[in-house]
């Protein structure tokens, strides 16, 4: 199993490309089960371990897909199979994002419920609901979603629910109703740039959707969607980690081919820390001088503070010259990497859905394991500003989101190295352990 070896305390200086964005690609790319003719061509694609999931489980609906560095192209060729299986949803929750489109142009699916996560509970409730909206009949059998309509037809729905809005649920309920005859309203809908990116993509491809952006969509069902180009937008979250980690190091880093626009409340918290902060059309430039102010946020949906950012922000923290907060309002249990900050040095405190951060002169490295891949991120930034040697062990979750994170980074100046670690050393000190 891969690790990092990190040594910390090396400033990030130069600069560094943005690939695109993982969770626009994922529902983008589920997406082309809607076409009815041509092909789906997707450019900046990132080459991620969720992304190759996600092309399994297109193949096994019958969708061809080719691959040409950031490029793919994706054509339907088979309309029979419309079942996700465990053993591919298991990998990547989110493949649940075949549903919508599934419903919405076969009238049938059969997609296993996606099972436990650990960043907490993940229901689907509201993706089903949006669902039976529209008419199709839904039910959880043996583990699956078994969702079938003879004939779908336009509704309003509010999809909010006890943390506000979902991602991939509007995503689903947006790419079923673009092919439902009449008029859907879909309320309280996500307004994530990913998600208004998806619904873009539709419209590109023939759809008729109003208010993207906004709380509010409008679809006015449509007979056909047809294939299209589309390039994807820069991934924010890994951006932000790369804003994180210029910051928490007292780098220099100029972030290219982002958009700020993305990343206004990362940004601005930070400013708040004390890191200076230019933004140009298309890029970010991070100083840091490595110590900050401390500052409490509370991740949120956009355009509030991001659940994918909350890890990393907190290993800043954790070099805070005072007391911060960090509340999870969309995850209240996304605090694994809470213990692990602890085994660096850090003082951190869990009171409910809120971590108490109390800042500390130094981190210092040591061996540390990722539980998810923002939690990864955020244990990878802490390692970088750590006196001595950090070995991150389970570095997989980290391939699922970042690209090539570990070259990118030496190019910046840090010092990681990817080890393949024995099974029988994987708890053992540091310096066995390689
Ligand atoms: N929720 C429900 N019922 C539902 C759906 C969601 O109660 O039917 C709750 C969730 O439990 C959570 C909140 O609503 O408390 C928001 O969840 P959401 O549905 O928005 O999350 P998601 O669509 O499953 C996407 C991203 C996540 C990101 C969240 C929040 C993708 C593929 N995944 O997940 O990304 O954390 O939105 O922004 O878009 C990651 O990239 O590391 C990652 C986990």
């Amino acid at each position: 199993m891969d690790a990092f070896l990190i040594e910390g305390g090396r400033p990030l200086r130069g600069s560094v490309e943005v690939r695109g964005a993982k969770n626009a690609a994922l529902p983008m790319m589920a997406a082309a089960l809607l076409m009815d003719e041509g092909k789906l061509v997707l450019r900046r694609v990132p080459n991620l371990a969720d992304i190759k999931s996600m092309v399994l489980v297109l193949q096994q609906l019958g969708v061809r897909v080719d691959r040409r560095g950031h490029e793919m192209t994706l054509q339907v060729v088979s309309e029979k199979n419309c079942r996700a299986p465990y053993e591919l949803v298991s990998k990547m929750r989110a493949s649940v994002c075949v549903l919508g489109p599934l419903v919405g142009k076969r009238r049938q699916a059969e997609v296993s419920m996606p099972g436990g996560c650990s960043i907490g509970d993940r229901p689907i409730d509201l993706h089903l609901k949006g669902l039976a909206a529209l008419g199709a009949s839904v039910a959880v059998e043996r583990g699956y979603v078994i969702a079938s309509a003879r004939r779908l037809a336009g509704n309003s729905m509010y999809l909010g629910g006890p943390f506000g809005s979902t991602v991939t649920g509007t995503e689903n309920v947006l790419m079923a109703a673009v092919l439902a005859p009449g008029t859907t309203v879909i309320e309280c809908a996500a307004c994530e740039p990913e998600v208004q990116e998806v619904a873009r993509l539709l419209v590109r491809m023939g759809a008729r959707i109003d208010g993207i952006g906004s709380p509010r969509l409008t679809v006015h069902g449509v007979r056909k969607l047809r294939g299209c180009t589309f390039d994807i937008i820069p991934d924010r979250i890994e951006a932000g980690t790369f804003m994180a980690a210029a910051a928490i190091t007292g780098g220099d880093v100029s972030i290219e081919r982002v958009d700020p626009g993305h990343l206004m409340c990362v940004t601005e918290c930070l400013k708040q820390a004390g890191a200076h902060i230019e933004t140009g059309p298309d890029w970010i430039r991070v100083i840091g001088n490595g110590m900050f102010r401390p500052v409490s946020v509370a991740t949120l949906p956009y355009p509030g503070f991001p659940t994918d950012m909350q890890a990393q922000f907190m290993a800043l923290m954790t070099r805070g010259e005072g007391i911060s907060i960090i509340t999870e309002r969309i995850y209240p249990e996304r605090f694994h990497h809470v213990p692990e900050f602890g085994r660096m040095g850090a003082n951190i405190r869990r009171e409910g859905p809120s971590a108490i951060v109390i800042g500390t002169k130094e981190l210092s490295g040591a061996p540390v394991m990722a539980s998810d891949l923002r939690a990864a991120a955020g244990l990878l930034v802490a390692a970088l500003a750590a006196r001595g040697e950090t070995l991150l062990q389970r570095v997989y979750h980290l391939d699922r989101g970042y690209d090539q994170i570990e070259q990118r980074l030496e190019a910046l100046g840090a010092r990681i190295r990817r080890v393949d670690l024995k099974p029988e050393s994987r708890s053992s000190p540091l310096r066995e352990a390689v």
